[in-house]
């Protein structure tokens, strides 16, 4: 049989981050350009049920029993064979890589999980609806991150720009696809800081129940935001994006989940020629975005490597 594979795209995350969690709607774009892919090899030469794991970019090279059970890519597994009822897989291996850069926000742990259910969903020649696909994944996020919202899961599973709000406590949240009335285009910065995300959503926990009510109403007037940037990509408005950016940044800042190297890249970002910048994710470190209207985006591509990006994408919103 021929080897199967499949692809996820990474993702940011527009407007909303933190928030999301406290059940304020956010929103997040696939970013393709940068994709996890999984390749799946029958191993005749194996018994039944043998599993190797391969992942080059990590070092990774081992069979699936002498890993711990709750590794992300053990329960990735373990998630498609209860999903499909199979007790047994055949001998195979699966071998993951990605370029989406690791614990920097752009979502890298949801995409591997997605495309392996992807890939080995596939080659079992069984098929799961996108649905089931991004619960399963949300069950893998929460080894990455204690308290996901579900919107990673989400908008890489879709691959398309995603109005999300958690409903409660469980993994299902409101989701809308967003119809974007014109195609805008958004650079990311990496601070080159790794920023797990568990440590800062847990540090804006703490903060949250120190002082409820400062934090809720920080959580209530970004997701005001979200939901005017939500209206203002649906009718074309992109003027109003970049000033809704600048505002859900000063928000985060107040969350305390900004820092001076993010601050540094936003501001560099500002300054040559972007409308609006924030940080994306779980904030700390890892990436900032820019609005790039038309023209722009060179400079500022430029201005955020001399401010010391250490890795810059360009991606367009589009459908
Ligand atoms: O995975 P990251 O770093 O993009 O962060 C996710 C965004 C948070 O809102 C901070 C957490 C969450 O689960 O939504």
């Amino acid at each position: 049989m021929p080897a199967i594979s499949a692809t996820a795209p990474g993702k940011i995350i527009l407007f909303g981050e933190h928030a999301v969690v406290y059940g304020q709607p956010a929103i997040a774009v696939p970013v393709s350009e940068v994709r996890a892919r999984a390749i799946i090899t029958a191993r005749p030469d194996h018994p039944k049920g043998w599993v190797a794991l391969q992942a080059p970019d990590i070092g990774l090279d081992t069979t699936w029993d002498e890993l711990p059970q709750n590794h992300p890519l053990v329960k990735t597994v373990q998630g498609v064979m209860a999903a499909i009822d199979i007790e047994q897989l055949p001998a195979l291996t699966i071998r993951v890589s990605s370029s989406i850069p690791i614990a920097a926000g752009l979502g890298s742990g949801a995409a591997v999980s997605i495309a392996i259910i992807r890939a080995l969903t596939n080659f079992l020649g069984r098929q799961l609806a996108d649905e089931q696909i991004s619960i399963l994944a949300f069950e893998v996020e929460k080894l990455h991150h204690g308290t996901p919202s579900g919107i990673d899961n989400t908008v890489i599973t879709f691959e398309k720009p995603v109005y999300f709000s958690r409903e409660g406590p469980v993994h299902k949240g409101t989701l809308k696809i967003i119809q974007v009335a014109k195609p805008f285009t958004i650079v990311i910065g990496d601070s080159g800081i790794p920023s797990p995300t568990a440590t800062a959503v847990g540090d804006v926990r703490k903060a949250w129940e120190g002082n409820r009510a400062v934090f809720d109403e920080l959580f209530k007037r970004t997701g005001m935001i979200s939901e005017r940037a939500h209206r203002a990509i649906e009718s074309g408005d992109f003027p109003a994006l970049g000033p809704l950016m600048n505002e859900n940044q000063a928000l985060l800042e107040k969350m305390g989940v900004s820092s001076p190297e993010l601050d540094r890249l936003i501001h560099a970002a500002r300054e040559s020629g972007a409308p609006g910048a924030k940080l994306s994710g779980g904030g700390r470190g890892g990436n900032m975005i820019a609005l790039a209207p038309e023209g722009t985006a060179p400079h500022i591509i430029e201005a955020l490597r001399d401010a010391g990006a250490t890795r810059i994408i360009t991606t367009t919103v589009k459908n």
